[in-house]
């Protein structure tokens, strides 16, 4: 063992972790899954959901894995009659308020609630009140709010403050009462925006141009590079029959770890737009001529614009630079041809699904 590493021992397996890691990290590694809301690798701990208590020996209660640090000669169990009472109750505590409206809620599919109450949630509810109801926020064209959907895991207002370095979202109110929005009326207007719609677990903040768009299962993922700027981030195109619909990332810890700008998460739309530059024409014998690529239409002066640089000044003549080599267009069919279809998954890998459940690629 070295002097920096402690071995402790999950559900009956050893394992040898990192000094000062919180049992969460040592499972994950392990492959052990533990349901968790809050506890995001890239955030802060935050431990207020609760769902990741585990039985730990000769502690007076259950622990939550992802705020409880390792200790040498530690055993930790998962799955005992304690640690799943204990998650078990933290799920129906968790359904309490929030709507049972999967049908209609654009996280259906990809969302971690769901997921996680088919293995933890009781087939009936012992809830028989009204269940509280919250105000949607207007946060501005590209989030769209369901907040009482909202389990208040503080996952967005933690990436506010922690990664974007905006503290845009904040937490109001105690208990039944508390609220997540922007204190005063405004939208949220950071560059990196989007990554709300990823971190949250359940349909609170979706994407607004995505809504009501496609299902999860519809789709198929095709993996691109981000073309819009010099970082060059890693994304997962979801396209349904040939045409996109959303654009995630994808994880790359030396590129953009599991974030991505909206400038590259929301162009996709410029594909579609009605003043987008249509495609050259040329050949056939009506006059009308057919469709051709750009190469070609430019080749054979279709009137296309000329190569991006080769105008004075870098600049296309007509301000409208070449579709197919400076926007995700290029990227997501010729992916669409060379990369292996992949099941679509939403989220940064954060979250291990329940056990039995589908695993997604790159989570
Ligand atoms: S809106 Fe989503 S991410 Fe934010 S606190 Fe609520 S559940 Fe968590
Ligand atoms: S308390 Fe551990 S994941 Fe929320």
């Amino acid at each position: 063992m070295r002097e920096d590493t402690v071995t402790i021992e999950i559900d009956g397996r050893a394992c040898e972790v990192r000094k000062g890691a919180m049992v969460i990290e040592a499972a994950d590694a392990a492959g052990i899954a533990i349901p968790r809301f809050c506890y995001h690798k890239k955030l802060t701990v935050a431990a207020n959901c609760r769902m990741c208590l585990v039985e730990v020996e000769r502690a007076p209660k259950p622990l939550p894995a992802c705020a409880t640090p390792v200790m040498d000669g530690m055993k930790v169990f998962t799955t005992s009659e304690t640690a799943r009472g204990a998650q078990r109750s933290v799920m129906e505590f968790l359904l309490i308020n929030h709507p049972l409206d999967c049908p209609i809620c654009d996280q259906g599919g990809e969302c971690e609630l769901q997921d996680l109450a088919m293995g933890y949630g009781r087939g009936v509810s012992r809830f028989t009140e009204r269940k509280r109801v919250v105000p949607d926020k207007n946060l501005g064209p590209l989030i769209a709010t369901d907040m009482t959907r909202c389990i208040h895991c503080t996952r967005c207002v933690r990436f506010g403050s922690e990664v974007a370095g905006l503290t845009e979202l904040g937490a109001t109110g105690r208990g039944e009462d508390m609220r997540i929005g922007t204190f005063i009326e405004r939208s949220v207007d950071s560059e990196l925006s989007g990554n709300v719609i990823d971190v949250c677990p359940v349909g609170a903040l979706t994407s607004k141009p995505f809504r009501f768009r496609a299902r999860a299962w519809e789709m198929v993922q095709r993996e691109a590079i981000a073309a819009h700027d010099a970082v060059g981030s890693n994304l997962h195109v979801h396209v349904r029959r040939g045409r996109v619909m959303r654009v995630v990332p994808r994880e790359n810890e030396a590129v953009n770890e599991v974030w991505l700008s909206d400038r590259d998460r929301f162009s996709y739309e410029g594909l579609y737009a009605p003043d987008r530059l249509p495609p050259p024409r040329g050949g056939g014998d009506d006059g009308q001529g057919r469709g051709t690529d750009w190469g070609v239409g430019r080749g054979a002066g279709a009137g296309g614009p000329p190569a991006v640089g080769a105008a004075a000044g870098g600049a296309s003549a007509r301000g409208a630079p070449g579709p197919p080599a400076s926007t995700t267009a290029r990227s997501a069919p010729a992916a669409a041809s060379s990369a292996t279809s992949q099941s679509v998954s939403r989220h940064c890998p954060s979250s291990p699904r329940p056990r039995g459940a589908r695993s997604r690629s790159g989570a």
